[in-house]
């Protein structure tokens, strides 16, 4: 699943997601990715955010931290279950990414300095609509943004909501890896995923919809 990621954000292909990110992260400090994943996200919104800025990438995953390790010289990785707490001290960090990741409300409050900030992207229905039943891939999307702002309102304030919408062109391999990347690898076997690409894709590329909210929320 780490190598699939990583293969879809070298191609560039997450590349509009992953700059949105990053252009929402420009304030120096440190930069807390809970559930960071191979931390493609991290390294960018560490480069946005200038020389001095420092990276922690949080997941429960040993191979997703050391995937998130490499990725920036500035990135430290930690093997941690979010829900049982945040390893940081209260008030430690300037912002939390969340990117396609469960969120821990709470403990994202308490991790953030005051006027820290929270950037969160949540995927629309229309997110790789085109592509989700034939691959296999699990449904996205449905009327998250306002539970969203709920699960905000009593801590964070100043709430702000970009979308990206855009459309990408996948190949045969790249249909495998985006179904791979997710939660359809548990019950998919690569050879499963590969007659899905070729029937879909043939020899040509399927034009798919990236479609993602990013919000951003300032720590009352
Ligand atoms: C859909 S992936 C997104 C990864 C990354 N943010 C990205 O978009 O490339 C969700 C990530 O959350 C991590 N995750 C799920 N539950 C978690 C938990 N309780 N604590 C820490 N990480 C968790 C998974 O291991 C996975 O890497």
């Amino acid at each position: 699943m780490v190598a699939a990621r990583n293969r879809i954000f070298d191609a560039g292909l997450y590349d509009p997601i992953v700059d949105a990110v990053a252009a929402a992260c420009t304030s120096s400090g440190s930069i807390l990715d809970a559930g960071g994943g191979p931390g493609r996200y991290l390294a960018a919104a560490l480069s946005s955010a200038g020389d001095d800025a420092v990276g922690i990438g949080l997941d429960l995953s040993k191979f997703c931290a050391r995937s998130a390790a490499k990725r920036h010289p500035r990135v430290l990785s930690v093997v941690a279950d979010l829900w049982a707490g945040l390893p940081v001290l209260t008030g430690g960090v300037d912002t939390v990414l969340s990117v396609f990741a469960p969120r821990n409300v709470a403990e994202s409050a308490r991790a953030l300095t005051e006027g820290g900030r929270w950037v969160i992207v949540t995927p629309e229905p229309g997110h790789l609509a085109e592509i989700v039943g034939p691959m296999h891939m699990l449904t996205v999307g449905d009327g998250k943004s306002g539970r969203l702002a709920r699960e905000l309102a009593a801590d964070f304030a100043e709430i702000s909501e970009r979308r990206v919408r855009t459309t990408v062109r996948f190949d045969e391999s790249a249909l495998i890896d985006v179904a791979a990347m997710g939660p359809a690898a548990f019950h998919r076997t690569r050879d499963e995923l590969a007659a899905a690409a070729a029937e879909l894709a043939g020899r040509a590329a399927v034009t798919a919809t990236l479609d993602v909210t990013i919000t951003v929320a300032r720590r009352r």
